[in-house]
């Protein structure tokens, strides 16, 4: 690795080995690696599709169907399995360096690595309600629908607006996830984003709240973003090989200290 990339390793580092309450920031571009297309960048998912038709309050309630077909899409990647930057991020949390783990993500990754403390900002495909009639599903209800790749309808009313609780443009965040989140991003003396491009708020505040209240902060990216400004440690890179570089070098501080 070039001697730069080794430098901001080594600061990476050293913050992460003093930090007592690190919390770890991550969007979309952790799960890259895992096969999960990201939304922005390159080849992201809003350049093929529009957003405001597939990811939107609105767009769900004028026409459920684009937005399964967008879903399934996804769906068939994300049974993807985690990738080694979620296995690092959850050795850091056993390690007890990092507290809490917040991610735009809606894939449960982060739980399927093992971490334990997951703040999900824009919520999960386990649960779906039903808008018209407020019926609350389990994913498993409607698994028949799901293996056909067919939008599911609602057993109770039959309405076709069956949704899952992730948060579509137009929605507010769950409040307790994010007033949690807050919470932590407070507290935090570090603070690691990682795959994310921090353009979505209220989520991309919280690296401002971290920072603003003293925390150490540590981006890690494959492109440059917005905000890089404001971190002490910005690595270009491959979250899946960049974090389990930066928890080894971690690990052999601990064991020598
Ligand atoms: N390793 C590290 N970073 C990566 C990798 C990788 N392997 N692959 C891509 N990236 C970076 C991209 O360069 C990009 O900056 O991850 C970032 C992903 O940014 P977005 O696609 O904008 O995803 P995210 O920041 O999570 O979007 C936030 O927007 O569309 C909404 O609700 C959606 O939760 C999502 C929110
Ligand atoms: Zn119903």
């Amino acid at each position: 690795m070039p001697e730069e990339l080794n430098e901001k390793i080594k600061l990476a580092v050293e913050i992460l080995a003093k930090a007592k309450n690190a919390v770890v920031f991550t969007g979309a571009g952790i799960s890259a690696e895992s096969g999960i297309p990201t939304f922005r960048g390159e080849d992201g998912l809003w350049k093929k599709y529009d957003p405001e038709e597939v990811a939107s309050i609105h767009g769900f309630r004028r026409n459920p169907r684009a937005f399964w077909e967008f879903s399934f899409e996804l769906m068939k990647k994300t049974s993807a399995e985690p990738n080694p930057a979620h296995y690092a991020i959850a050795e850091l949390e056993k390690m007890g360096i990092v507290k809490a783990v917040i991610t735009q993500n809606i894939d449960m990754l982060h739980q399927k690595a093992g971490s334990k403390k997951v703040y999900e900002l824009h919520g999960s495909t386990e649960k779906l309600d039903c808008l018209d009639c407020g019926k609350e599903y389990d994913r498993e209800d409607f698994i028949d629908f799901l293996q056909k790749m067919e939008p599911p309808q609602c057993k109770f009313c039959g309405s076709m607006l069956v949704k899952p609780r992730v948060v579509l443009f137009g929605e507010p965040l769950p409040t307790k996830v994010l007033y949690g989140a807050i919470e932590e991003s407070r507290r935090a003396d570090a603070f690691i984003v990682v795959g994310s491009s921090l353009v979505v708020y209220p989520a991309a505040e919280l690296p401002y709240i971290a920072k603003s209240n003293g925390a150490k902060m540590i981006m890690v990216n494959y492109e440059p973003t917005v905000a890089d400004h404001i971190f002490d440690v910005v690595i270009y890179g491959k979250a899946g090989q960049i974090l389990p570089r930066i928890v080894e070098e971690v690990k052999r501080i601990k064991r020598f200290s």
